[in-house]
């Protein structure tokens, strides 16, 4: 069946050296109705050679102060009408940004705020999940953990980080002691119950209510610098069911990322949440739930199916190379 004919729609792709971004723009790239304008704050970032020069931004860092208001003004220059924002650090400046972007005619693809902090918060996540799926043992790494009650190992990590930065496992109560007499009061870490067991990544697709269409568990079969270069799509109701549940309890639109390990029982419990498209979302693509595609159409108001069911997949990644005129990078990198 044909699509449905949309107007014309010019859709900016952030972090476009990264897999993510990368996924994004190859998904849109097949629907002729999107016009798509890549940015990176890297001019070396392959992504923005996927699109044509005139359509290709560079942009300040997520962190930086007035990331917002210069992605907002180069989006206006460029004619965007959606922004989809792959990289952690813009989320929330641009979430702050929200009411500017939309008078300037711009819709930011991200959820709504309370979701973003629950997901940006492996704590707060931990415990506005804690009535609806197994979440482990997680508490705040302050002067009230009580290092005889825990058992070992633990996991110490931060409560806002990410690429598995700062991550360690804490063997002792003596260790822990130890470590919590290094730890400044309000530093920002979490201990958390270690969990041994296979670990899956759920890609998760909501309607702009937070109606969970899809749920597309995966295993990392290889992972290279943080990025899974070889994995597959598996069905497992359970998991299926696990991100849903999770993503509706959190209230997260669009596309989104459920982390889970499984504990000593051998039942799945939450890791983390990626309230963004996640590295590996080619393969959920190419499992047959193109959540760009879908996640886009529901921004502009389409309805999305009931359910879109995937089949298993396997993938393997490889570097592919770009060859550029010496005029065209000058054009970027300056
Ligand atoms: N409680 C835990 N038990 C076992 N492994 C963990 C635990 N927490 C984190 N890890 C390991 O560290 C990795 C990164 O942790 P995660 O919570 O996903 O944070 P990040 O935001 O850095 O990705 C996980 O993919 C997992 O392999
Ligand atoms: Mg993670």
């Amino acid at each position: 069946m044909p699509r449905e004919a949309h107007p014309d729609v010019s859709v900016l792709v952030t972090g476009a050296g990264g897999p993510a971004a990368i996924a994004v723009l190859k998904s849109l790239r097949a629907d002729p109705s999107v016009r798509l304008i890549a940015a990176d704050m890297d001019g070396w970032a392959a992504g923005l050679y996927l699109v044509p020069s005139a359509d290709r931004a560079i942009i300040p860092a997520g962190a930086a102060p007035g990331f917002a208001r210069a992605l907002l003004a180069r989006g206006q220059e460029l004619g965007a009408d959606v922004v989809i924002p792959t990289v952690d650090a813009e989320l929330q400046p641009l979430a702050a940004a929200r009411q500017e972007f939309a008078q300037a005619g711009i819709a930011l693809m991200l959820p709504p705020a309370r979701a973003l902090a629950l997901t940006l918060d492996k704590l707060a996540l931990a415990r506005a999940c804690a009535g609806a799926v197994r979440v482990p043992r997680t508490e705040c790494l302050d002067a009230a953990v009580d290092p005889g009650s825990w058992t070992y190992p633990v996991v110490v990590k931060p409560r806002t980080g990410s690429g598995s930065r700062d991550i360690c496992t804490v063997v002792s109560a003596d260790e822990l002691k130890a470590t919590l007499s290094m730890t400044d009061a309000g530093s920002g870490f979490l201990v958390q119950e270690y969990l041994p067991g296979e670990e899956y990544s759920i890609d998760v697709l909501s309607d702009t209510d937070g109606r969970v269409v899809a749920g597309v568990p995966r295993i990392r079969a290889r992972v290279d610098s943080g990025v899974s270069v070889a994995g597959r799509t598996m069905h497992d109701c359970e998991l299926e069911q696990f991100g849903a549940t999770v993503a509706a309890t959190v209230g997260l639109t669009y596309i989104s990322n459920v982390q889970v390990r499984r504990d000593h029982a051998g039942d799945p419990a939450l890791l983390e949440v990626n309230p963004r498209a996640p590295g590996s979302l080619s393969l959920t693509v190419a499992s047959g739930v193109d959540m760009p595609r879908l996640a886009l159409d529901a921004l502009r108001g389409s309805p999305l199916p009931e359910h879109v069911e995937f089949c298993e997949k396997a993938m393997v990644r490889f570097l592919d190379e770009r060859f550029l005129d010496l005029s065209e990078i000058a054009e970027t990198v300056g």
